[in-house]
């Protein structure tokens, strides 16, 4: 037997969509016309970000869609403190308001040197969305201008959060529960 499992679900499907929506509508209001070039920070994000995009779309939002790739040295559940730019985004965010879309704010390292790289590329306006907010987790002072849910301090997988590379394909968020 796996030394961990995944069958509790913590947030299901009907709320993601449901909250995707919300933020998508929220995001809007607040862009007042203007578009939007959303950076995603990859992995975690994917999901999170190909269901608000199409929000987006539903609410006439015009967008281009980048990813950024930041890693984090350390392996299993704890990241380090060091965070590196691994790919940068393509488009030019010179003058342009950007979201910053990720999966789950923790420590806030990852979002801070994300926000920081973009705002030194000469972006007018950075602002963060991010699914998931664990704001007992923070070590860096850092908050998200949209949060989809916060959560407690326990490690979840799904809709593009893994463990291990595994998990990031459930369309739900389940708390992972380690029993070896
Ligand atoms: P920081 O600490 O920089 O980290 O805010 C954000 C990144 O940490 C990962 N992370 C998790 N990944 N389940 C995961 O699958 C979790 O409970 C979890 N907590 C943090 C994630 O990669 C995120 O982008």
């Amino acid at each position: 037997m796996e030394p961990h499992h995944v069958h509790d679900v913590l947030i299901p499907e009907t709320d993601l969509e449901g909250r995707v929506a919300e933020l998508a509508a929220g995001i809007g209001r607040d862009l007042d016309g203007r578009e939007l070039v959303l950076v995603g920070i990859l992995r975690g994000s994917f999901m999170f970000l190909a269901d608000l995009v199409r929000s987006f779309h539903r609410h006439g939002i015009r967008t281009r869609i980048d990813f950024m790739i930041l890693e984090s040295y350390g392996s299993g559940t704890e990241s380090s403190g060091t965070v590196r730019l691994a790919r940068d985004c393509s488009i030019d965010v010179a003058g342009q308001d950007v979201l910053v879309v990720d999966d789950i704010l923790d420590t806030g390292r990852t979002l801070s040197h994300a926000v920081r790289h973009l705002e030194s590329r000469g972006a007018l306006r950075v602002r963060t969305c991010v699914l998931l907010d664990k704001p007992s987790r923070r070590v860096v002072p850092f908050e998200a201008d949209y949060v989809g849910f916060p959560v407690p301090d326990v490690f979840v997988v799904g809709y593009g959060l893994d463990y291990d590379h595994y998990y990031r394909d459930l369309p739900w968020i389940s708390k992972v529960t380690f029993t070896g």
